[in-house]
């Protein structure tokens, strides 16, 4: 047998090496690429005035006050990071109903004012959940025995949502898990004039140990102490289920959908994307985040080009919109290639 009937005559008329020769047909040929317009990211903050703390568990990362941020917000302006995500550090406040989290004059609807009012083009995603605000570091309102209660817990979501709308949030972005909030919150924006407000859906999220480094940025493990959310996010063995999730949320009247984790996470992605041909976003969550710094601060790999691999790789499997704490880093290494 020759060559060419042991490649049925393919070689060497066909040599997927010649397109890999050079970096310009290498170019040429990509069919995915990154963009800082394609990315948001999300920043910890807390009360008081000229406060900036290190997050131990996220390398780089800081909890910062309403003042600072403002200098994060202006830098990913000119970067051309189009929008934000807010999460809170709640400190005092916490009770076991989460009133703060619709209190308007709360730590959240301050930020989000403070930048409208100085950066209205900057697009502001805000975080839908409970966990900051309970002293059980659940994110929903639970019974005597710890379970957490679904059609209460949407009341209390309502209102959060309407209080980040009212404070002129552009997106609110559900990531509880409970059955019908986004219905619930969609129908109380139309009834309450707010027709054009977003909804970003965490609306595939799993119970992932990848959110430990989180939930010390944000205070919540403590409280939240042995408990797990298994009774509401997603068993990671499921992807049909995410499918479903992906359909009631789309229905209630999501408009964007997002898959959480990101890279264990991608063939996720990739289903709802084909299935459903709507925008998804993919959170690169902490513990994403953490293992690649640390894997680059221990010298195992190399930070920039491992984590330029890795938001191609959120791209190829159909992401339009990745959240990443890495989001500044990325849109700084493409201004400077
Ligand atoms: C809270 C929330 C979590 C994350 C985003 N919103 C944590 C959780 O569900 O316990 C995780 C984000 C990350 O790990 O980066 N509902």
């Amino acid at each position: 047998m020759n060559i060419h009937e042991l490649t049925s005559g393919r070689f060497p008329y066909t040599r997927l090496r010649r397109k890999r020769k050079n970096q310009f047909i290498r170019d040429l040929i990509q069919e995915n690429r990154i963009t800082a317009k394609d990315l948001i990211y999300p920043i910890f903050i807390l009360d008081g005035k000229n406060r900036e703390e290190p997050i131990i568990s996220m390398p780089n990362q800081l909890r910062v006050s309403i003042d600072k941020l403002m200098h994060i917000a202006e830098k990913c302006i000119s970067l051309g990071i189009p929008a934000i995500a807010l999460f809170p550090y709640i400190e005092d406040n916490k009770d076991e109903i989460a009133t703060e989290s619709y209190n308007p004059q709360g730590l959240i609807p301050r930020a989000i004012r403070a930048l409208k009012s100085q950066f209205p083009e900057l697009g502001i995603f805000t975080d839908i959940a409970l966990d900051p605000y309970t002293i059980h570091g659940q994110d929903g309102i639970i019974d005597s025995q710890g379970y957490v209660l679904n059609d209460i817990t949407n009341s209390t979501l309502v209102q959060q949502a309407l209080c980040h709308a009212e404070a002129g949030a552009d997106f609110v972005c559900p990531s509880d898990m409970m059955d019908g909030r986004i219905g619930a919150i969609r129908v109380a924006f139309e009834d309450n004039d707010f027709v054009n407000m977003g909804i970003m859906a965490y609306a595939a999220k799993y119970a992932s140990n990848f959110y430990a480094p989180f939930r010390e940025a944000v205070g919540s493990v403590a409280y939240l102490g042995k408990s797990d959310k298994f009774s509401y996010q997603m068993n990671s063995a499921n992807s049909d289920e995410a499918l479903h999730e992906v359909k009631l949320d789309i229905d209630e009247g999501a408009d964007i959908v997002m898959i959480k984790p990101g890279l264990p996470y991608l063939d996720v992605v990739y289903r709802v994307k084909t299935t459903f041909k709507v925008p998804v976003g993919v959170y690169q969550v902490s513990g994403e985040y953490a293992m690649l710094k640390l894997a680059a601060n221990n010298g195992l790999i190399d930070y920039e080009k491992a984590l330029m691999e890795l938001m191609l790789c959120f791209k190829r499997a159909g992401s339009d919109i990745i959240w990443s704490y890495a989001a500044m880093d990325v849109a700084e290494i493409l201004k400077k290639n």
